[in-house]
């Protein structure tokens, strides 16, 4: 079955996302300037967003990427996380921007210690870039500094977010019809 066959409905389009994405990326390029900046994504949902903003950027920008373990059902996290690739990039006394493709429970960002390890290793600043915010599902206190669009509690997929391992590659965000 094509891929698009399983959306229900287009909840952010490619032309929302362009617009936004270009926002974020002028917001981030006035607060940091003119410091340089380091962007550090959580494989794999962030890769799309991340590269679509780094070249919104106007800064002195590197990025690099981290991979977390999430033992959960597909579509929830379960709160045991580990980092499974911790990134390369010299992080002292550097400003770094997490980015993610959606903050949901928070477990992932929270368990993993990502922001205490990075602190840890005297980055300068540690913030928080989401395209995704999902409020109404949070079970601990994490804050996005920088958020896309905060959505209702609906499992959505495309633009990088997936359902095991399908629709990254969709170019808007879609809600899965409950048969997929
Ligand atoms: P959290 O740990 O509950 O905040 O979940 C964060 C991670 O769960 C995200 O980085 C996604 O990988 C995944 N996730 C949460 N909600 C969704 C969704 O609606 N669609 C796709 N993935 C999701
Ligand atoms: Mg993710």
């Amino acid at each position: 079955m094509n891929a698009d066959n399983c959306v229900i409905d287009i909840l952010i389009s490619e032309e929302r996302l362009r617009e936004r994405v270009r926002e974020l990326g002028e917001e981030i390029s006035r607060d940091y300037a003119p410091k340089p900046l380091l962007l550090i994504g959580i494989l794999k949902g962030s890769a799309v967003f991340l590269a679509d903003l780094l070249r919104c950027i106007d800064l002195t920008v590197d990025y690099d990427f981290v991979a977390v373990s999430s033992y959960g059902g597909e579509k929830s996290s379960s709160g045991v996380v580990r980092i499974l690739k911790d990134t390369d990039a010299e992080v002292a006394g550097r400003d770094i921007l997490i980015v993610e493709d959606i903050v949901d429970t928070g477990w992932t960002l929270r368990m993993s210690y990502l922001v205490e390890n990075l602190l840890a290793r005297n980055a300068a600043s540690v913030k928080l870039c989401a395209l995704l915010d999902k409020p109404g599902r949070r079970r601990v206190d994490i804050m996005v500094d920088y958020c896309g669009f905060q959505i209702d509690d609906e499992f959505v997929v495309g633009y990088g977010l997936d359902y095991e391992g399908r629709y990254r590659n969709l170019p808007y965000v879609g809600a899965l019809k409950p048969e997929c």
